[in-house]
């Protein structure tokens, strides 16, 4: 079953700092949080750091997996390869919600050189707090599981 409050979080070199950030902000509202690192700058590849995230996720171990690297969106690409895995590159908290509210997403991607400190903590609050509404949306949800055949 999936733990409601637990998350996965992990990033590339591009995105360290911000990642440890998100760490510290989601671990003070209170989620249980497995950050997958990496803990050291050295270059590290955004495909496996996707990848290994979404596999967790798609297991079912978190209720929510946050990726990041420079620009958000090759972590975003890989994390969708995985099926099972509903992954948004977000740089708005509009968007972030909708996400959820709309695409039951399980996965957010966040561009650490795309937005700052302050917006991508708004970002994260605004996709962790929502929920997916279903309803016509889980017919159309249903339609993206089925592309994964
Ligand atoms: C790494 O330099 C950079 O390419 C990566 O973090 C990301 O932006 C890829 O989408």
């Amino acid at each position: 079953m999936t733990a409601t409050r637990r998350l996965v979080l992990t990033s590339d070199h591009a995105a360290i700092e911000l990642r440890r950030a998100i760490y510290d902000h989601v671990t003070t509202l209170g989620w249980d949080v497995d950050d997958l690192g990496p803990m050291t700058p050295e270059s590290t590849p955004y495909p496996e750091r996707g990848a290994e995230a979404a596999r967790l996720v798609a297991a079912g171990q978190y209720r929510s997996g946050i990726v990041l690297c420079g620009t958000g969106q090759g972590i975003m690409m890989a994390a969708n390869k995985v099926k099972g895995v509903r992954c948004g590159v977000c740089m708005d908290t509009f968007s972030a919600r909708m996400i959820r509210q709309h695409n039951d997403a399980n996965m957010l991607s966040l561009g650490a050189r795309v937005v700052g400190l302050g917006l991508a903590l708004d970002i994260v609050d605004a996709f962790l707090s929502a929920e997916f509404e279903g309803g016509r949306h889980a017919t159309r949800v249903d339609m993206i599981r089925a592309l994964e055949g």
